[in-house]
């Protein structure tokens, strides 16, 4: 069963994220009541502010649940004494795989319904395209709500039946970014303290970014996948990142980040995958045991 476009949807948390899906949801012209441990400013106009949890878990059968943490969400259901037969709570707080998985046990034990989801998005992005957003737990529950989740926006994702892979696959993604950031921030530090602008050194790395670092993306997946690594290899690798460390150091800046990427191509080297290509380090970074 599909619920309608416009059913009513009820949000626990009204920090700037819950507040963000509430005005996506009035938005989407969907019935909305919120919930908010302390009395505050109205986040939306025609929004229904519950004077209790128990009225704002009856106005909806789908209560979406965006507070601080997974022990404060389970504060809040468990505040609830009886809760309303047949809810669906979709928990978009975030947290860890394990915190999910345990949080819809605890969910099951009381015969609500879960869907975990994860939006990697900043509160001014839920709603429009910028926003990615994954969901894990039944799959017919999803389909039930798909339709009212759509009012968040962007590319919506089922994950599959457990609940754990949003956190799991938030956190990985957020790695990626961060992983990449710093990248470009110690390569704007490079070149900084050579007293270059940092806006002469965008064009390129943007053109590094979009023709060589992201289109390789698919590749060196497909190697992680297949297990096998061709490629400029690691020996080859090894002499360019010493350089980078050495620059670094002749410069003045941080050399962690390079140095960390020398002695895992170093340790990959020593444990026979010096004729690997750069996919091959997944090998340590899965198995990094000291050696
Ligand atoms: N903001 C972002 O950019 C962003 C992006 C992606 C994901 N998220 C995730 O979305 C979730 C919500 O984030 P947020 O930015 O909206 O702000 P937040 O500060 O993490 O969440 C605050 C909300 O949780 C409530 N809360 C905290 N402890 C509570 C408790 N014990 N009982 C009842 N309510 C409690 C707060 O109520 P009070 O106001 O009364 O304290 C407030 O409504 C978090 O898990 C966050 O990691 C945030």
């Amino acid at each position: 069963m599909t619920a309608d476009p416009r059913s009513p949807v009820t949000v626990i948390g009204l920090g700037p994220m819950g507040a963000a899906i509430t005005r996506a949801f009035v938005a989407a012209g969907h019935p909305t009541t919120v919930w908010h441990r302390l009395p505050g400013e109205p986040v939306a106009g025609g929004v229904v502010g519950a004077a209790t949890l128990v009225d704002a878990v009856s106005a909806s059968r789908l209560v979406v649940v965006c507070v601080l943490d997974h022990r404060a969400m389970r504060e809040i259901v468990n505040s609830l004494g009886e809760a309303p037969a047949d809810r669906v709570v979709v928990n978009l707080t975030a947290g860890t795989a394990s915190e999910a998985r345990a949080t819809a046990a605890w969910a099951a034990d009381r015969g609500v319904g879960y869907l975990d989801g994860s939006i990697l998005a900043t509160p001014d992005e839920v709603g429009t395209d910028r926003a990615l957003a994954f969901y894990g737990g039944p799959k017919a529950l999803y389909r039930e709500h798909e339709s009212t989740l759509a009012a968040i926006g962007g590319t919506r994702t089922h994950l599959g039946a457990d609940v754990g892979l949003p956190a799991l696959y938030e956190v990985a993604l957020l790695g990626v970014m961060w992983s990449t950031w710093i990248g470009l921030l110690h390569g704007l530090a490079l070149v900084s303290a050579e007293n270059v602008a940092a806006g002469d050194f965008l064009p390129h790395a943007t053109r590094w970014l979009e023709r060589v670092v992201g289109p390789a993306v698919p590749g060196l997946t497909a190697r992680v996948e297949q297990g096998e690594y061709p490629g400029t290899t690691l020996v080859h690798h090894a002499v360019v990142v010493e350089r980078l460390v050495a620059a670094s150091r002749a410069a003045g800046v941080d050399d962690a980040l390079p140095a960390f990427l020398l002695a895992r191509v170093e340790q990959a080297i020593r444990r026979g995958h010096a004729g690997d290509g750069f996919a091959g380090l997944i090998e340590v970074l899965r198995k990094p045991s000291a050696d």
